[in-house]
């Protein structure tokens, strides 16, 4: 019994060692965004230097471009970084330190917490409407302590920034910053030792430079994404792509829900929330929302611009400065976007709201959820199953008779072709299968139609991917109904 104990207890050190390598390698790959871009215009550089100096004179105005490009590099680094260091880790980041030195010995996995710890690591928001992202057990804590710094303090991007011509100054920087803060940690934390003499890790030292792994590229993609997410949900720009694809939900549940009062509001459930934006909008519509999201990536991100935005615009980031394809020109491409469009604390969101870290499937599927919700909304989520027959039935287990599901989104299977990987699970299925499967899970179709949209794309780029996505209101019939018609 006891040695079952101590298995149980390795067991869960082990997963919860390789969660913390986990987000250390997330948090390393938005640290590792700077040299990264700048490694980028280092290449546009090279490129430039090898022209002849008559194709050289006529493009006269490149080197200028790479300066800015730099200078929105930094920019855009300073607002990852101090969203870094509003991030409070819901795990101890000292503990895998020993069980993992590898940076790549673990399938990666960008998910938030794993296993039995995904039960329900729900945070509700305090009455100030403080949305909450920390471990289960620890109490929504409010005001964090550690210092946000501004990007218009830092940085005003009127402002003529001081010369940053290499890379490396420019790293050095952030790193000098890092150490800075580094100290003034250590001169404010009281480390408190436990019962067992450990010290506990000093604040941000997982900020620490020699904390951080070194990954793959394609992890410093993810962080670009994010930003191009962040224009989607939180910038004027995204507008127009909210309206395709947001504004169709709010309309429906708006009318779904006539009778909403302020005593018991009606709960709705946004799994695969992202940025949260629409999770935002729905509890501001008088709802008690929970956006679901098992991103670190995203979690990080959303937390920061819920919790710790104070003003509308109060940052400047560079978003579409990734990519020299498509542009217009370069003042397209070297835009400033201003976030949040909003200020989300004074938005009206109503008490209740939350972002619940975790695994759809882990989280949800748990017999304390069943007949919960009123409504379930997924937009551009349910083709990211590993078996959406699953996600469907969890659905219907979730809402409660004459519940409703708002859909909306296309079918992209997240692990399609997922090359070389013969072990990933993926059920593809039409349309139709997927509608049939919603049928035997006891929906009932109220509504369908095709909504044309696109997804984080530049409303300035030549390139405009569309995706006809499905939008359909379905409703769960109650018990009674459901076997009269069987
Ligand atoms: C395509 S994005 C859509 C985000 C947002 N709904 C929107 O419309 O912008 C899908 C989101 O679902 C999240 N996701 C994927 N699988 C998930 C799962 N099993 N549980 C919770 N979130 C998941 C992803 O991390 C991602 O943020």
């Amino acid at each position: 019994m006891e040695e079952e104990d101590e298995e149980r207890c390795r067991q869960r050190r082990l997963e919860e060692a390789l969660e913390v390598k986990s987000l250390r390698r997330i948090i390393s790959a938005y640290l590792n965004y700077p040299e990264a871009a700048h490694e980028d215009v280092n290449r546009y550089e090279r490129c430039f230097k090898k022209l002849s100096p008559a194709h050289k004179d006529l493009l006269s105005h490149s080197p200028t471009k790479f300066q800015r490009l730099r200078r929105c590099i930094s920019i855009n680094s300073r607002f990852i970084f101090t969203m870094l260091e509003a991030f409070d880790p819901p795990l101890d980041m000292s503990q895998d330190m020993d069980i993992c030195e590898e940076p790549h010995e673990h399938p990666h996995n960008d998910n938030l917490f794993s296993g039995e710890r995904n039960a329900c690591p729900c945070h509700p928001a305090s009455t100030s409407g403080r949305m909450c992202f920390t471990e289960a057990d620890q109490a929504c804590s409010g005001e964090q302590n550690n210092e946000i710094h501004k990007t218009s303090e830092v940085m005003d991007t009127n402002e003529e920034v001081e010369a940053e011509d290499s890379y490396k100054s420019k790293t050095s920087s952030l790193r000098a910053d890092l150490e800075n803060r580094k100290e003034t940690d250590q001169s404010c934390s009281n480390d408190i030792a436990d019962s067992n003499g450990n010290v506990s890790s000093s604040p941000r030292e997982w900020l620490n430079p020699s904390f951080q792994l070194n990954v793959p590229l394609v992890d410093v993609d993810k962080v670009r994404c994010i930003v191009r997410n962040v224009v989607r949900d939180w910038a004027a720009e995204g507008q127009k792509e909210r309206d395709q694809c947001y504004k169709p939900i709010l309309e429906e549940l708006d009318a779904l829900f006539p009778n909403r009062s302020d005593e018991s509001p009606p709960a709705c459930l946004v799994p695969g929330a992202g940025l949260g934006r629409l999770a935002l909008e729905i509890s501001c519509l008088g709802f008690v929302s929970q956006g679901n999201e098992f991103s670190y990536y995203m979690m990080i991100c959303s937390s920061f611009i819920l919790n710790h935005s104070e003003t509308a615009g109060e940052w400047t980031i560079y978003p579409w400065i990734h990519s020299n394809c498509n542009s217009l020109s370069d003042s397209d491409q070297l835009r400033p976007v201003l976030i949040p469009d909003i200020h989300p604390a004074s938005a009206g969101i109503t008490e209740g709201f939350s972002m619940c870290g975790g695994d759809f499937v882990e989280v949800y599927n748990d017999p304390s959820q069943i007949g919960v919700w009123d409504a379930v909304v997924t937009c551009f989520f349910i083709d990211t199953a590993h078996n959406i027959v699953e996600y469907i039935e969890i659905i219907s287990k979730i809402l409660k008779e004459g519940g409703v599901w708002i859909n909306l989104g296309p079918l992209l299977y997240h692990f399609a072709d997922m090359y070389g990987q013969e072990d990933e699970m993926s059920i593809e299925l039409s349309l139709e299968d997927v509608k049939k499967v919603a049928l035997h899970y006891g929906f009932e179709f109220e509504k369908e139609k095709t909504i044309e949209t696109t997804y984080t794309t530049n409303p300035r780029s030549m390139m405009q991917n569309r995706y006809y996505a499905a939008f359909w209101t379905a409703r769960k019939k109650s018990a009674s109904l459901k076997h009269a018609s069987s």
